[in-house]
């Protein structure tokens, strides 16, 4: 029988049982480390799924843009940490009514965007909590640790409408890391180069109380370093192909994947579903992260679940051509496959909504309310 026949394709389907335990999972890495877990919503950008990792524990929320955090508090969360430089008055005037609305924590790392969230802060009569953010080896944000940091601290602690609670990382680079002694090693970097500036920090008399780290390969390790007070990945919710090869997420912890059908077999070596670029992105696992491509990269555009023998090699805009080693494989017009993408925060951000379900069974449409908002 044909994969969820009361489904058009293609569809992305979320299972349901394989992200609570994603969700169950993680949450259990916090509690026994004593950190708060505010996940990023990036992946799912939906309030409903927030709403889950709510129930199980999670403090609040992690979200990069202004609209995400619009969408966030419409669907009922009340503690949001915007991990992006707000900068401009087109935003400031976005971020107001939202501050009166829901607890809103925000992140910078210079002291020019800084100096208009906290014209703000004065003008509503209230401080801004904001993160300092430091570059533990991602190379986007933020200054080295240490003394380059402090100096934006001081800077920062002059500005009387932000209260400066602590210091924030994402060392997104874990994702590149080549085996397990490499990921713990960015791990604990990354916590132990936050807490050793903000100890440098209180040296000179500022004092925080946050130490905010996190990203999907690096958080099972959170409890190397004591101290840290909050962790943020996103990833671990649905996990994909890039979580796979990074070693930290295997093939049956895959919640996300894209029901396709066979079009057409028009050559006896390919054979053609009904899914492109605008179906899962064009994150090839070569095109993402920031080293090499190491032995353990997957080929093709995504991993076909049950059939290691097709490989998704290339993508049209609507048209994913599938090669078949030997031309006679069980592939024919109308098969449906499930298809676990390489990347999944930019695959679901191409969906209106998603569709939870139970082995076979359909549960519920999940609306990605926040996708496309990227402003
Ligand atoms: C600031 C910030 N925090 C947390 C995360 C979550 O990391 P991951 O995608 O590894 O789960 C990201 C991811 O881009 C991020 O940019």
């Amino acid at each position: 029988m044909a994969l969820y026949p009361e489904l058009d394709t293609p569809s992305v389907l979320i299972d349901l049982d394989v992200m609570e335990d994603n969700i169950a999972r993680m949450q259990a890495v916090a509690d026994r480390a004593g950190v708060r877990l505010r996940p990023h919503t990036k992946t799912h950008k939906s309030p409903w799924v927030a709403g889950r990792q709510a129930e199980k524990g999670a403090s609040g929320v992690t979200v990069a843009k202004i609209g995400e955090a619009e969408v966030m508090a419409d669907g009922g969360i009340r503690d949001i940490l915007i991990a992006y430089p707000l900068y401009g008055e087109y935003k400031l005037r976005r971020l107001r009514p939202l501050l009166e609305r829901v607890k809103i924590t925000l992140s910078l790392d210079n002291a020019e965007v800084a100096e208009g969230i906290s014209r703000l802060g004065q003008e509503t009569g209230r401080k801004i909590p904001v993160y300092l953010e430091v570059d533990t080896g991602i190379h986007r944000l933020g200054r080295d640790p240490g003394m380059e940091t402090v100096e934006v601290a001081r800077d920062l602690v002059k500005l009387p409408g932000i209260d400066l609670i602590g210091l924030i990382t994402h060392a997104g680079q874990g994702h590149d890391a080549r085996n397990r002694e490499e990921l713990i090693g960015v791990a604990r970097h990354e916590g132990r180069a936050l807490l050793e500036t903000a100890e440098m920090m209180r040296r000179e008399g500022i004092e925080t109380r946050e130490i905010s780290v996190g990203s999907s390969p690096t958080a099972p390790f959170v409890s190397e370093v004591p101290g840290v007070t909050e962790m943020r990945p996103g990833t671990y919710i649905y996990n994909d192909v890039m979580q796979i090869d990074a070693g930290v997420a295997t093939q049956e912890q895959c919640a996300a994947t894209v029901l396709v059908t066979v079009i057409s077999r028009p050559a006896p070596d390919r054979a053609v579903v009904d899914g492109g670029s605008k179906t899962f992105s064009s994150d090839a696992p070569a095109s993402y992260g920031h080293g090499e491509v190491g032995p353990r990269r997957h080929p093709g555009f995504g991993m076909v679940v049950g059939r290691p023998d097709l490989i998704l090699q290339r993508l049209n805009e609507e048209h994913g051509m599938m090669g078949l080693a030997d031309p006679s494989m069980d592939l024919k017009v109308g098969d449906r496959l499930r298809i676990i993408p390489n990347h999944v925060c930019g695959m679901i951000n191409m969906h209106d909504e998603v569709i939870g379900v139970r082995g076979s069974l359909i549960e519920r449409t999940i609306p990605v309310a926040g996708r496309g908002k990227i402003r």
